[in-house]
């Protein structure tokens, strides 16, 4: 396994597959692997001849009283997790390799990106799409895996693939879980021991309200009522947002009917600040 620092040396690399005919597969991540990770870097091992996970904790996708400083890491450990796992290269830049210092080009979407999490991180994806397109320009993968958990994120990437033409086929992995449901996440380790069991409250609102559309339940105001019951289990939990909205379009939606619906919330823990969700369709 190589670890590459130098943008150019990676894009150099990178052109040399090119013309070898060897199809590569990018796995973005910003470091302190988890399973969820290495299950992206296993679907994009099914699917190319090398992979290149990139591990680069993007500055422009943090708000300035966001957890930039406080983001985990322990690259040694990432390093092993991906030398067990096959990966090719791990493509590892520091930030002033990547945005010069008078970066004025930025990736903006404009619809899609506006509410969920947008709303809380105004600048959030304009950073995750400008960092996601340099790196597809830097590490010309065929396909690139991302996580459901951020579920507006993918939308976003797809739609930025869509719009930009970028040649990239882009694959998306389930949600991978702790023991007691927890969606994994780098930031699960920022949570103090009583925050972390209260994190449950975000799997156990999508699941009450999975159930609720089982049972026959579609209006939005009453599966929000089922969840909220849920959200009182929690007094270290601050919600942030819990949106019903059309899973193509990201629209607010006032009922669940044969459309899918995602089902997306974000609680603002002491220590981090958690997100998960669901698809429901009648
Ligand atoms: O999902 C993440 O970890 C990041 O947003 C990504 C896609 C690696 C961009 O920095």
């Amino acid at each position: 396994m190589d670890v590459i620092r130098d943008p150019q040396h990676m894009q150099a690399q990178a052109l040399a597959w090119r013309a070898e005919g060897v199809k590569v597969g990018l796995v973005p991540t910003m470091g302190f692997l988890h399973d969820g990770h290495l299950s992206l870097v296993r679907i994009a091992k099914e699917k190319s001849d090398v992979v290149v996970l990139s591990l680069f904790v993007n500055p422009t996708q943090f708000g300035p009283n966001e957890d930039l400083d406080r983001y985990p890491s322990n690259i040694q450990r990432d390093l092993e997790l991906c030398e067990q796992e096959g990966v090719s290269v791990v493509f590892m830049p520091d930030a002033d390799a990547v945005y010069a210092q008078d970066a004025s080009v930025f990736v903006q979407e404009e619809q899609l990106s506006q509410g969920l999490c947008g709303l809380s991180r105004p600048i959030h994806f304009r950073g995750v799409l400008t960092v996601v397109a340099k790196l597809f320009n830097l590490v010309l993968p065929a396909l690139s895996v991302f996580g459901e958990k951020d579920a507006q994120q993918i939308r976003l990437i797809r739609r930025m693939v869509r719009d930009l033409n970028f040649p990239v086929e882009i694959l998306s992995g389930p949600i991978v879980r702790e023991s007691d449901g927890v969606a994994m996440s780098s930031r699960n380790s920022n949570l103090d021991p009583e925050s972390r069991k209260q994190a449950i409250v975000l799997r156990k609102s999508l699941q009450a309200i999975e159930q609720a559309v089982k049972s026959g339940e579609s209006s939005v105001a009453a599966l929000r009522e089922v969840a909220e019951a849920c959200l009182s289990d929690s007094d270290l939990g601050t919600l942030d947002y819990l949106e019903f909205v059309d899973d193509e379009s990201l629209e607010p939606v006032t009922e669940v009917g044969d459309r899918a619906v995602l089902v997306a919330m974000a609680v603002q823990f002491p220590g981090a600040r958690l997100i998960d969700n669901i698809v429901v369709a009648k």
